[in-house]
């Protein structure tokens, strides 16, 4: 018999394939201590394509692009799922944008994005394993580097 491992919910998101270490990083970014709705986080269970993964079930919210990019930077393997009326009706992995703007803080604490009114900005230069180029003092930044704004 199929079974779910954590409830279905009626209206929200679910971010599924988490690697599952950075479940409670990607609950963060998405905030979900000022949540009022149902939300549900799963660790460990069992994936065919990952091994063990992360699951975050947020009723009543609709994630923006923002949030997903976020989510992209930390858990690249994750899907998005928007829940209608019990049914999946929209289904999108996440993707690492070209050029990253005002999320990520530079880790050279010398670069100009830290002084001032200055927008970060950083390149893609791998996805996975990430690595991001400052555009303004170049420095490469690995997954242990990021640090979001
Ligand atoms: N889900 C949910 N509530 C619903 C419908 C789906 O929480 N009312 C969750 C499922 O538990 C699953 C995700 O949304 O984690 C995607 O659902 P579905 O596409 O039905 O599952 P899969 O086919 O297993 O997805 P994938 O192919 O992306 O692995």
């Amino acid at each position: 018999m199929k079974q779910l491992d954590v409830s279905a919910i009626k209206d929200g998101s679910v971010i599924d394939h988490i690697d599952s270490k950075s479940t409670l990083k990607v609950a963060d970014i998405l905030n979900i201590k000022a949540e009022e709705d149902v939300v549900l986080v799963g660790m460990n269970l069992s994936s065919k394509c990952l091994g063990k993964k992360g699951i975050i079930k947020i009723g009543g919210k609709i994630l923006d692009q923002k949030e997903v990019n976020k989510i992209a930077l930390i858990a690249p393997n994750a899907t998005v799922n928007i829940i209608k009326d019990y049914e999946v009706v929209k289904k999108f992995e996440v993707i690492v944008p070209e050029m990253i703007e005002g999320i990520v803080k530079c880790f050279n604490p010398n670069c100009i994005s830290n002084y001032g009114n200055i927008k970060t900005r950083q390149h893609l230069l791998s996805k996975n394993p990430i690595k991001l180029r400052c555009y303004y003092c170049e420095r490469v930044m690995s997954a242990n580097d990021i640090v979001l704004i």
